[in-house]
């Protein structure tokens, strides 16, 4: 086995514009420093020329994360000379960095979206590429909508892409329209096709697979089947409409089946369930139950055949092992007699290292868990560090909620929020149920108008006192700017105090991106303030 796969990441740019998937520099940052560990060969950071935060975040990223023996730092540019100038900006740090230049070639995005005919369209590629290989000696160029382009003059625009520098030729079904056949004979004809970027030319072909009909997987291993030595994925698989092909899955597919595809990569597959809950958590979007790889169900055997095949030999029902993608699989980890130096050792063997007051942080919270809760895992743990480091800037934090329901009487929620200049504020608000009442109150207190479109909780591990994880996605709705959505997480063994802290995540971050931070909008003073200091 000697051929390798590049493992090119677009969770930060494709995935990014999921709906709601909203992330801040930090975030991002965060990400691809997780990334790198996971070993992703390339990140593509984003989108420069989208908005001077977008740049600056790819800036950073390059900085930071771009390092000599770090992962080849790649930024998006719409085949026009600004944008690729603004890309370079935002990669150029990077000790490896790419620009990945794009547009349009089917029959539909030229007439209706670019407005210009073929030979307009070779001229662009000519002069967008040339323009990107005279800075960078790194670039990518993709095709937009080849799985419904002309295979012809795809090989024609894939040719003068080679001629004038490019070093990455990626094939993108960017509506997930082709079948897994079609797609390995598309990639497999256009490497025998294309003058200049057949075997041994150097060229590296790529391609990026949407999932809108369920199939980006399957097409992703079918264009490597078909040649393809970078594939184009995102974690959990999130991305536009139905979202891009998922990296654990695929990775997976290469590391199950080595006597099948006989390629290698570098992905450190251990890295793979750490990952996959940081970007659900800073997104905001919750990963399907039976969803391959990552979801909760993924290695839970529920059919009392599978149980006793599993106990007497686990290869009966399971093709991998939870511990070779990073769940771990013991039960009984620390209780509430364990010290601080038994929290320290086993958070560093879960990849956390921490000292100091970071950890005094959360030796705190482990003990106050291990008094709800006899026995802490490291779904626990894990859950514990997302919900103490993983969230965004806090311009309202919590203080204390207290609800009441039950039968009798109206659900109550009394929720305490203190801003970043020490102000406390308190509001009372009766509900439907008593997270209702307590999302009332918060929304009377911080003024941000918003609506709830997306509330779910689940236990991290199982049992009465499991500690519950609960995701929220909300559409904001401030008159003066488009509806954009935003995610939060939170997790507590309490499910309201969860709920409060994934809402309060969420509206800290609408508050940060829409520029009306701590400033309440004019004239909407919070309804009650019981105290202000
Ligand atoms: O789906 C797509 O076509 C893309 C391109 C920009 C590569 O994301
Ligand atoms: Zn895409």
């Amino acid at each position: 086995m000697n051929e390798s796969i590049v493992f090119f990441d677009t969770t930060l740019r494709d995935g990014e514009q999921s709906p709601g998937a909203t992330l801040s520099s930090a975030e991002k940052l965060e990400i691809a420093r997780q990334l790198a560990r996971l070993g992703v060969d390339v990140i593509e950071a984003g989108f420069p020329a989208a908005s001077p935060d977008d740049l600056a975040a790819v800036q950073r990223i390059a900085q930071e994360v771009g390092t000599e023996h770090g992962p080849i730092i790649c930024g998006l540019a719409r085949a026009v000379d600004g944008d690729i100038r603004t890309c370079w900006e935002g990669v150029r740090d990077a000790a490896k960095p790419r620009i990945h230049t794009f547009l349009g070639t089917s029959e539909i995005h030229l007439r209706y979206q670019t407005g210009i005919n073929q030979e307009e369209a070779l001229h662009r590629i000519r002069e967008s590429v040339s323009l990107a290989r005279s800075l960078c000696e790194d670039v990518e160029f993709s095709p937009m909508d080849a799985g419904r382009t002309d295979p012809a003059f795809l090989v024609q625009v894939c040719a003068l892409a080679v001629e004038c520098g490019a070093t990455t030729l990626n094939i993108p079904d960017t509506v997930g329209y082709v079948t897994p056949q079609e797609w390995e004979a598309l990639i497999a004809n256009l490497i025998a096709e294309t003058p200049g970027a057949g075997p041994g030319s150097g060229i590296v072909w790529s391609v990026h697979c949407h999932n809108d009909l369920g199939l980006a997987t399957a097409n992703t291993l079918a264009g490597v089947m078909g040649g393809a030595r970078q594939v184009e994925v995102t974690i959990n698989g999130i991305g536009e409409r139905a979202g891009n092909t998922s990296l654990e899955e695929v990775a997976m597919a290469l590391k199950t089946r080595p006597q099948f595809y006989n390629l290698q990569c570098n992905i450190q597959t251990r890295e793979i369930t750490k990952t996959s809950r940081l970007v659900s958590n800073y997104t905001g979007l919750h990963v399907q139950a039976n969803k391959a790889i990552v979801g909760q169900n993924a290695f839970a055997h529920e059919a009392g055949i599978h149980q006793d095949g599993v106990l007497k030999e686990s290869s009966t029902y399971e093709i991998m092992t939870p511990e070779s993608v990073g769940l771990s699989q013991s039960r009984l980890v620390l209780g509430k007699h364990s010290g601080r130096h038994a929290l320290r050792v086993r958070l560093n063997e879960l990849g956390y290292s921490l000292a100091g007051d970071a950890l005094n942080q959360v030796f705190a919270r482990f003990k106050t868990l291990a008094d709800a809760k006899k026995n802490i895992t490291d779904a626990d743990l894990v859950a514990l560090m997302a919900d103490e480091f993983h969230g965004p800037e806090e311009i309202f934090s919590l203080g204390d909620v207290q609800v009441s329901c039950g039968t009798m009487g109206l659900p109550t929620a009394t929720v305490k929020l203190l801003d970043r200049q020490g102000n406390t504020f308190i509001h009372a608000s009766v509900g439907a149920g008593p997270v209702d009442a307590a999302y009332q109150a918060i929304d009377a207190i911080i003024q941000a108008p918003n609506t709830l479109i997306e509330y779910s909780v689940h236990s991290v591990t199982e049992g009465i006192d499991a500690l519950g994880e609960v995701t929220v996605r909300i559409k904001a709705e401030h008159p003066a700017d488009e509806a954009r959505y935003f995610g939060g997480y939170g997790a507590d063994s309490d499910i309201v105090v969860s709920s409060v802290k994934a809402y309060l995540a969420a509206v800290n971050r609408m508050i940060t991106a829409m520029g009306y931070g701590d400033q309440k909008p004019e004239g909407q003073a919070a309804t009650v303030k019981l105290a202000n200091s």
